[in-house]
């Protein structure tokens, strides 16, 4: 962001007022005269002082959010609420995004942020990021079921994803419950795996994407990471 934006937007004022401000010898970056209002600068990643007063940047914003079935992780929709919608408004910041999609009526964990290339990084498929989903099946999983997932199933397309870990809580004719760990986010992946076992997904929910866990969240809640949570995000932003 250019420096000139960056102080308007701050508070101190006119563009005129900024100019000056800089003209005059005020405004330093990292404890260097900043000597052109055009300089590009990084609030989150340089220190900016005025008049010897630092800037205070505020920081990125993360939620994670219980999705409630029938909502959808989008940042606007015509027809469906989104994730969005469910950020009480005073909590609403600037370019909040989801990262990644559940289905609609997929349950669980979705990180929120208005950290740009946080996103990008965490789907990005070197970093392998895990997530859990506990899930319903509308048939028995036999106890062949965890070497199937483990030797990475082929949709009819031709894809082959990546092994995954299956473990199974109960199983019987009408419903079986397991949990399903992957590392990848293809599309309906989950679902299109059990059906490629010849079961079909009656309930989805996301409990864990990498290091966030939903533990207690009621469904349509949400809460800002802890300072631990944030800490542990520093190496996917690397
Ligand atoms: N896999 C699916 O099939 N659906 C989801 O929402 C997430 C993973």
């Amino acid at each position: 962001m250019r420096l000139d934006k960056l102080l308007g937007q701050a508070g101190f004022g006119s563009r005129n007022h900024v100019k000056k401000l800089i003209r005059s010898l005020q405004v330093r970056v990292d404890g260097q005269l900043a000597r052109s209002d055009s300089l590009n600068v990084a609030p989150n990643l340089q220190t900016i002082t005025v008049s010897g007063q630092k800037l205070s940047h505020s920081p990125d914003t993360y939620y994670i959010l219980n999705k409630p079935s029938g909502v959808v992780s989008a940042v606007r929709d015509t027809q469906h609420q989104t994730v969005i919608d469910l950020i009480a408004p005073s909590d609403r910041k600037e370019g909040l995004y989801p990262v990644g999609r559940l289905d609609r009526d997929t349950e669980g964990l979705v990180l929120i942020t208005n950290n740009g290339p946080l996103g990008f990084r965490l789907l990005h498929p070197k970093h392998h990021v895990d997530k859990t989903y506990y899930v319903e099946v509308n048939d028995q999983l036999f106890s062949d079921a965890p070497a199937f997932f483990d030797k990475g199933i082929a949709f009819l397309e031709g894809r082959v994803c990546k092994p995954a870990k299956l473990q199974i809580i109960s199983s019987s004719s009408e419903l079986s419950r397991a949990y399903i760990t992957i590392s990848e986010g293809k599309f309906h992946q989950v679902k299109k795996m059990f059906l490629a076992y010849g079961v079909k997904v009656t309930y989805l929910k996301r409990i864990s994407f990498g290091p966030f866990a939903l533990g207690d969240l009621p469904v349509g809640a949400y809460r800002e990471l802890t300072e631990q949570e944030k800490e542990g995000l520093k190496r996917y932003l690397v």
